[in-house]
């Protein structure tokens, strides 16, 4: 079956950091077969060049999928922690509720509503905090997989300074994650990642039982917190006495990797960057959740100049909603208000919103735009009728492709979103959106 969506299309096949831009069709063709990509470029040629259903979606944009490099599954329903700290926010607001997933039926539910929350944004494919709880892991991965959702996720060890019930011992910690991991990872579009808390929940024996589960299964991901509040170094130093810094901590056990994913990094030093840049490790730049925790200014002309990857994430319920183009407007508010900050244009808030992500996980292969090949992931935005969003954007139309983006970042909203398509099927309906 060939579909050809047509409408205005933008995607960012080369990383404008590193001198790409925005390639951008006002009246183009995406033709999709067998949930690929089979061609982009301006409908009138695709229009004489191949035969299909023509989906019209003229009126918005089609973006590539968007990813997600941070976001926690168990934490749906807690927006609107105001007033705390990150580690009272975790006391009082996080962990009673994630000590609940125990319950299988309670984690099924918000399995649900967070893939569907992450769809009916747009995001097709994200790294996934997950619970504390194999069962609850289960029933996250079984779900991922009946909505096509490619997702990097694992069951979270801890065994200090959270809630008793959320600690797990050393073997418990290794045995479940690696019973997950031969389970899922791998399977379809899903792998799985060691997620240690962070080092302040985590004695040598997690870090121990991470490095011997990716012995057993060396392409495992790992995914952490790390550099995420100012005394963070302080608390380490005397949590890990012999650690030289943050970093060292995950280094030492041989987690510091080209498939490792450190949330936040806002603190880090020269040299932590330096080798993590040399690892190819990557960061997921939560800006919402920064400046809604409190915890600061992500270093972004740093992590450039050491070469440490990152792209965006949303840190849900540390951070303030599931949409990654609010992300990119508030990574662009925050280095606007730095004064080393990175000045980011509309392709590179794109680039980091998409295919920064896909590189970071090494997917870069399957998503991340739209070129031959790939998995058809689309975001169709579409200005809900009669709002200012549809005001500016229509103006922007007459202007250039990189404002209509700009426009995009600044105003989507939820409301939105007109269609999501994962390997080329429309799933809105199918989730009981729109
Ligand atoms: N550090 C450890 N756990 C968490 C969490 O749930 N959210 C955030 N933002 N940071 C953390
Ligand atoms: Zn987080």
């Amino acid at each position: 079956m060939r579909h050809i969506l047509r409408g205005t299309i933008l995607h960012t096949p080369q990383n404008p950091f590193e001198g790409g831009r925005l390639e951008s069709f006002a009246d183009g063709g995406l033709v999709v077969e067998g949930g690929r990509v089979l061609e982009l470029g301006d409908y009138p040629e695709i229009a004489k060049a191949y035969q299909g259903e023509v989906v019209d979606l003229r009126g918005g944009l089609i973006l590539p999928g968007f990813v997600d490099l941070h976001v926690h599954y168990p934490q749906v329903r807690l927006f609107g922690g105001l007033g705390l700290r990150l580690l009272d926010w975790l006391e009082h607001n996080t962990l009673p509720h994630e000590a609940r997933f125990s319950d299988v039926e309670f984690a099924r539910a918000q399995a649900k509503e967070f893939l569907r929350g992450m769809l009916r944004n747009g995001t097709t494919t994200a790294v996934v905090f997950g619970a504390h709880f194999a069962g609850a892991m289960e029933e996250f991965f079984r779900e991922a997989e009946a909505t096509g959702f490619r997702a990097v996720s694992g069951m979270v060890i801890s065994d200090r300074n959270l809630r008793p019930e959320l600690h797990v011992s050393k073997a418990q910690a290794l045995e479940q994650s690696l019973e997950l991991a031969r389970r899922w990872h791998g399977r379809g579009k899903l792998r799985y990642a060691l997620e240690p808390r962070f080092a302040i929940s985590c004695s040598e024996a997690m870090m121990e039982a991470c490095r011997e589960a990716m012995q057993e299964i060396p392409d495992l991901y790992l995914h952490t917190h790390l550099n995420e509040i100012l005394d963070e170094p302080d608390i380490i130093r005397e949590l890990y006495p012999w650690s030289r810094d943050r970093v060292h901590t995950y280094e030492h056990y041989g987690l510091l990797g080209q498939r490792s994913i450190f949330a936040h990094n806002i603190c880090p030093t020269d040299s932590e960057l330096e080798r993590m840049g040399a690892a190819k490790a990557s960061v997921a730049h939560c800006p919402c959740s920064h400046a809604y925790t409190g915890a600061g200014f992500f270093p972004m002309r740093r992590h450039l100049e050491a070469a440490v990857r990152f792209g965006l994430g949303t840190d849900i319920a540390g951070g303030t909603g599931f949409g990654i183009l609010k992300e990119g407007l508030e990574a662009y508010k925050m280095q606007n208000l730095m004064q080393d900050g990175v000045r980011l244009e509309p392709a590179h808030l794109l680039y980091l919103a998409t295919l920064a992500g896909a590189e970071a996980i090494g997917v870069a292969e399957e998503v991340g735009d739209f070129s031959a090949g790939k998995a058809a992931d689309v975001v169709y935005v579409r200005p809900a009728e009669n709002s200012s969003f549809a005001v500016a954007l229509d103006h922007a139309r007459d202007q250039s492709p990189e404002r209509m983006l700009a426009v995009a970042f600044t105003m989507c909203s939820e409301a939105d979103m007109g269609e999501v398509f994962v390997d080329g099927r429309p799933v809105f309906a199918q989730l009981g959106i729109g």
